[in-house]
C-alpha cells in the first residue's frame, strides 16, 4: 500500500526520517559521551522503539505508564521525573526505572528510601529561574509561580548525601544558546553542589534536529559541563527525535461558505492534533500556501461540535474539492500521545512509511476503543 491507498485520516511516521533525526542524536552522543533518551511524551510510537533504542540511551517517562512503555518496549535506561508520584504506584515505578527525579525535598524524604534500597538514582529537579522563552508561559517551568524544580531559595544543600544528580527542564523548541545561558543561571545558583554529582540531565526543548539548530554550540555547552564538574551529561528531547518526522493525512468531506470557503475534513485539531489550538500553532500543510498567498483559499476544520475546531487558514494554486486529501506535516509528534476521541471521533489509524515507500497499518482503532474508555 503506497500513501494514497491509506485509509484517512491517519498519522503517518516516516521511518527514514525518524532514523535521519536519531543518527545526529547519536553523532552529539558520540562526540561528547553525553547520553540522549527519548521523552515519550513527545513520541509513543512504540513500534519504532526498537529502531529508536538502536541510537540512543533509552526512554524517559512521566508516569508509570510511559515507563512501563519504555521499559517493555526499548529495554535501555529508563528515567522518570513527575512533579508528585503516588504511594500506590511507587514499587513498580522504582522496579522499572534506573533514575528517580523528584520535584521537591519532601517527596524525596518520602520516596528516597525505596529507590536507594532498590539501588537506584535518586535526582532532583532544579528551577534555575532562567526564562528563556517569551509569550508562551503556558511552556515555561519557569515562569513565576510554576511547580517545577526546586529555587535556589528552597534548596536544602545539607540534604545531598544521597542525590547522585540534578535535572533541569527549561526549554521548548529552543536553540542551543538559550541553553549555554541556562546553563551559567544553574552554575550561578547550584555549581557549587554539581561538583558532588554523578549526572545532570539538561531535560528537553532542544531542537537539535531543526535545520539551522547550533550543534557546535551544544556539544560545548555538554563538554564543558562534564569537564569541569566531572559529571555525565543527560538530554531527554522528545520532540526532536520525531522532528518533521510524520504526516496527518486527512480527506476532506465537505465545503461550506460563511464569508469564505471553508473545507470540512475528516480529521480534527481539538481530537487529533490537539496542539493547535492548546499552543496554538498553525500546523504545516503541503502545496499550501500561507492565507491569501495562492488562488484560492480556504479554512480548514473539523468535524466535532466545537465551533473553534479549526486547523487554520490556507490557500492553494487549484480549487480543493470534496474526496481530496490533505497532507499536515509535522504531525508525529504531541499528536497521538495527546488525542481524544471527544464527539466520539474514531482515532486515526497509526501507519509506518517504510524506507521503500509502501505503508503499513499498525494499529486501527475501532468503535470500541471508544467505549472501553467510558463506563
Ligand atoms: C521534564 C521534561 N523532559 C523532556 C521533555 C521533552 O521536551 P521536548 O519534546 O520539547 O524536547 C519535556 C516536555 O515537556 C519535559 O517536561
Amino acid at each position: 500500500m503506497n500513501m494514497n491507498e491509506i485509509q484517512t485520516p491517519a498519522y503517518v511516521v516516516d521511518e527514514a526520517l525518524i532514523k535521519k533525526n536519531v543518527a545526529l542524536l547519536k553523532t552529539i552522543m558520540d562526540e561528547t559521551g553525553c547520553k540522549i533518551l527519548l521523552a515519550q511524551k513527545a513520541f509513543s510510537m512504540f513500534s519504532l522503539y526498537p529502531l529508536i533504542g538502536q541510537y540512543l540511551s533509552g526512554t524517559t517517562a512521566s508516569g508509570l505508564y510511559e515507563a512501563k512503555l519504555g521499559q517493555e518496549e526499548m529495554g535501555k535506561e529508563n528515567h522518570i521525573f513527575s512533579p508528585a508520584y503516588k504511594e500506590s504506584e511507587f514499587e513498580e515505578i522504582v522496579s522499572l526505572c534506573d533514575h528517580i527525579i523528584f520535584n521537591s525535598f519532601s517527596q524525596m524524604e518520602r520516596f528516597g528510601p525505596a529507590v536507594l534500597r532498590a539501588n537506584k538514582k535518586i535526582g532532583l529537579r532544579i528551577n534555575p529561574e532562567h526564562s528563556t522563552q517569551v509569550g508562551h508561559e503556558i511552556y515555561d517551568p519557569c515562569a513565576k509561580g510554576c511547580r517545577f524544580g526546586i529555587r535556589e531559595e528552597a534548596f536544602e544543600k545539607d540534604k545531598l548525601h544521597n542525590v547522585s544528580g540534578l535535572h533541569f527542564h527549561t526549554l521548548c523548541e529552543q536553540d542551543s544558546l538559550d541553553l549555554w545561558t541556562t546553563i551559567q543561571a544553574v552554575e550561578r545558583r547550584f555549581g557549587d553542589v554539581l561538583y558532588d554529582m554523578e549526572w545532570i540531565n539538561f531535560g528537553g526543548g532542544h531542537h537539535i534536529t531543526k535545520d539551522g539548530y547550533d550543534l557546535a554550540l551544544l556539544k560545548k555547552c555538554i563538554t564543558y559541563v562534564q569537564q569541569k564538574y566531572n559529571v555525565i551529561v543527560y538530554l531527554e528531547p522528545g520532540e526532536a527525535i520525531a522532528y518533521e518526522a510524520g504526516y496527518l493525512v486527512t480527506t476532506v468531506l465537505d465545503r461550506v461558505n460563511n464569508d469564505g470557503d471553508i473545507l470540512i475534513v475528516d480529521t480534527s485539531a481539538s481530537c487529533h492534533m490537539p496542539d493547535v489550538l492548546e499552543m496554538p500553532y498553525r500546523p504545516p500543510l503541503k502545496n499550501s500556501g500561507e492565507k491569501n498567498e495562492k488562488l484560492h483559499m480556504y479554512q480548514i476544520a473539523g468535524p466535532t461540535c466545537l465551533a473553534g475546531d479549526v486547523i487554520g487558514h490556507y490557500s492553494f494554486d487549484e480549487e480543493i474539492q470534496v474526496g481530496t486529501r490533505l497532507v499536515f506535516e509535522d504531525m508525529a509528534i504531541y499528536s497521538m500521545v495527546k488525542n481524544n476521541t471527544f464527539n466520539g471521533m474514531a482515532l486515526p489509524d497509526i501507519v509506518i512509511l517504510k524506507e521503500d515507500g509502501t505503508c503499513h497499518v499498525q494499529k486501527r482503532f475501532q468503535y470500541e476503543d471508544f467505549k472501553n474508555r467510558l463506563s
